[in-house]
């Protein structure tokens, strides 16, 4: 059977992902830019494999939810032992989703400090045990790697090809060195050199290239110039809700409003408690830019506590 990433591929050049992004990309919001304008393909935040294998499988499983409206949707793990990669493997494919995805690229010291993450790339025979491990687990389901192109030095060449002999079924590089963060532009030339990689060790494995693209023009340049299968986009989100829109248009200030409401509502619906709803604020911003009194309403939000007082000031805006 062809698995949905040929799919994918074989329908569109290049096709689209949303990145996942940690405290970002949940279920709500999902589902959000799932009613602006869908991506090819959704992707959860990174989930602790250990957290799932112990006490915190309760709190830490909520991260796996998703709805059929979100599929195709790959479930995006991390963590240490190989041992745990196989369980949660077996229970990511009970829970239906399309494929599941290892994150080798995270920079974020305390990851990194656990072996996992980005010191993965240094680490070649832990990373090559995951994905056997995985791969045992997933029984079929399509299994894929995000990663970056080195820690401090680009060793895109002993990487990405070592990763690429593992026959996995997609490939995420991002163009940056994990020391790099996303503080500067990032490195597609290296991104090219792992398509032709691939063209000569592993044709199957599909191949999407991440960093820097905030449109579909750029996208399809991307495709262009260096024969990416698949571009991811993930902090474009913040600057257009409508990004994956097939054919871009503008938006007025009144639709981003609109889209607002419907994602704080959600979000509340959701998570119950003014608790919780105070990490809505971090999403305000992308639809409060651009338009005649959006500095004065975006401070009124950042002070909203709950729905209703979001709709109050949102409504009231004249
Ligand atoms: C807030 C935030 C959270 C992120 N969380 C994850 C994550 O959970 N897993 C992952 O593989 N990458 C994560 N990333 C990295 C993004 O997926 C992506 O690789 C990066 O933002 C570069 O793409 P961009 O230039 O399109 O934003 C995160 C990035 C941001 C900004």
């Amino acid at each position: 059977m062809v698995n949905f990433w040929q799919q994918l591929k074989l329908r569109e050049k290049p096709f689209l992902a949303l990145a996942p992004m940690e405290g970002v990309t949940d279920y709500v919001f999902r589902e959000i830019i799932t009613s602006a304008a869908k991506p090819d393909v959704f992707f959860t935040e990174f989930t602790n494999t250990e957290a799932l294998c112990s006490k915190g499988y309760e709190k830490t499983i909520q991260q796996l939810t998703y709805s059929e409206s979100q599929r195709p949707i790959v479930a995006q793990i991390w963590g240490t032992d190989p041992k745990n990669f196989y369980s949660v493997a077996r229970m990511i494919k009970d829970l239906g989703f399309d494929g599941i995805d290892i994150n080798m690229g995270c920079p974020v010291r305390d990851v990194m400090k656990m072996g996992s993450g980005a010191s993965l790339i240094n680490n070649p025979g832990l990373a090559g045990e995951m994905i056997t491990a995985t791969k045992a687990g997933a029984d079929g389901m399509p299994v894929s790697v995000k990663t970056r192109i080195g820690v401090k030095e680009i060793v895109t060449e002993q990487w990405i090809r070592f990763l690429l002999e593992q026959k996995i079924d997609a490939l995420t590089v991002h163009g940056r060195t994990a020391k790099e963060l996303s503080k500067v532009p990032n490195h597609w030339e290296e991104i090219g050199k792992a398509v032709k990689l691939r063209d000569q060790y592993a044709p199957e494995t599909v191949i999407i290239g991440n960093g820097d693209i905030l449109n579909h023009g750029q996208a399809q340049n991307a495709h262009t110039m260096y024969g990416v299968d698949g571009v991811m986009i993930g902090t474009g989100i913040f600057q257009n809700p409508w990004v994956f829109e097939k054919k871009p248009k503008e938006h007025t200030s009144r639709e981003s409003l609109e889209l607002l409401l419907k994602h704080a509502k959600l979000y509340s619906d959701t998570y119950p408690g003014e608790r919780r709803f105070v990490a809505m604020r971090k999403y305000f911003k992308i639809y409060v830019r651009n338009f005649s009194g959006a500095t004065t309403l975006l401070k009124q939000l950042m002070e909203t506590k709950d729905f209703s007082e979001v709709e109050h000031r949102v409504l009231t805006t004249g």
